[in-house]
């Protein structure tokens, strides 16, 4: 391992912010078991609030970002994990208390870690990353409830964004009739290519309504967007169909009512990716290798540097950025 490498670090102090790609040493990493070298992070809609001075992610500056990494395993004090072996981080204080993976090293409790599995490339599994493990999280928990391609459409929200355009594709991929919602007019060719049969506009799924209950026509549906979506989803599921609320780049406040609950039997499921056990978590990554792995994963990925990161951050918080964004460490795998 070189002296120094290079890694984005944010800071902040009562005079400015900053965020900027910098060298640092194996003395800046925090104290864990794994040390990683690693190939690729990704961005995700936590990591873009991160790079801003008033996101409120980070506890504390400086801090390097990045709520998940690929690599390879350099040094393990913990006998799970052994040097030369490829792995997967994400979640737990990953990117939010604990330095992430905006870096050529990292290094990480041995709790977090998942033997990359077979079936994925680093990169691949960087494609993925959080918003594709929330995706087929998601889905199993739609699964778990009882939706089968037989049971009618599902709606996917925000389905340009990184979890959106995976869950498309892992639903039309198991055979479900997949419905998009986006904001974004000039892609619906691309949602099509992921699977797609139908799409809505944002407006369409977003608008507010008096009545407590309208026509049922989703059997299921996978919503990153929250706020009026999420309402719109509650009043329109059919009958013990099921809501998987993932996100809330549309809003936080639900207003709702008890009736889709009690007349209808709809599940509202809540997901959430960063503290799924251990168990789970690993059984996730293997369908993401295998039954679930979406089929179109270079349309939905690009790649850039540590020195994109201003301007990818900046872009996928204006709801500018279409899919999963890459971020390749040193020469990638
Ligand atoms: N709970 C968890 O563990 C977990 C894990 C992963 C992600 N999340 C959450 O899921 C959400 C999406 O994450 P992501 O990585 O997919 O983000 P993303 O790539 O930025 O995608 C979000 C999508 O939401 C839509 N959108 C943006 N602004 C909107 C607005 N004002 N109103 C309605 N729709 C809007 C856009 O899709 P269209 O242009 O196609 O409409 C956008 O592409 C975030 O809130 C994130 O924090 C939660």
């Amino acid at each position: 391992m070189s002296a120094s490498f290079r890694a984005f670090v944010v800071n902040k102090t009562a005079e400015q912010f900053t965020a900027q790609a910098q060298a640092l040493t194996k003395d800046n990493l925090p104290p864990a078991e794994v040390l990683i070298h690693v190939a690729y992070s990704s961005v995700n809609y936590k990591d873009a609030l991160a790079c801003t001075p008033d996101g409120k992610i980070v506890r504390s500056y400086p801090f390097v970002p990045g709520i998940d990494l690929a690599g390879v395993v350099v040094e393990s004090s913990d006998e799970r994990f052994h040097a030369g072996e490829k792995v997967i981080a994400t979640s737990y204080d990953l990117g939010v208390s604990h330095y992430g993976g905006f870096s050529e090293y990292a290094r990480v409790r041995a709790n977090w870690v998942v033997p990359l599995p077979r079936g994925l490339t680093l990169k691949e599994a960087m494609a993925l990353g959080t918003a594709g493990f929330e995706a087929a999280l998601a889905v199993h928990k739609l699964e778990k409830n009882g939706l089968t391609p037989q049971r009618g459409p599902v709606l996917v929200t925000g389905a340009t964004g990184g979890v959106g355009s995976i869950a498309v594709n892992i639903l039309a991929k198991l055979g479900h009739t997949v419905v998009a919602s986006t904001g974004k007019q000039a892609e619906h060719a691309y949602l099509k290519e992921l699977g797609a049969s139908t799409i809505l506009s944002r407006e369409e799924v977003s608008a507010e309504s008096n009545r407590p209950l309208e026509k049922e026509l989703w059997a299921g549906s996978i919503d990153p967007v929250g706020g009026a979506t999420l309402a719109y989803l509650i009043r329109t599921t059919k009958y013990g169909g099921s809501v998987a609320a993932c996100g809330l780049t549309g809003g936080s406040t639900v207003n709702t009512t008890v009736f889709p609950f009690i007349l209808r039997a709809v599940n509202l499921l809540g997901i959430d990716s960063v503290f799924c056990p251990m168990g789970l978590r690993r059984e996730l990554w293997h369908r993401l290798a295998s039954d679930l792995k979406p089929t179109k994963l270079d349309s939905i990925s690009r790649e850039v540097t540590l020195d994109e990161l201003p301007q990818v951050t900046a872009s996928l918080l204006s709801g500018g950025v279409r899919g999963r964004t890459i971020v390749r460490l040193g020469d990638g795998e």
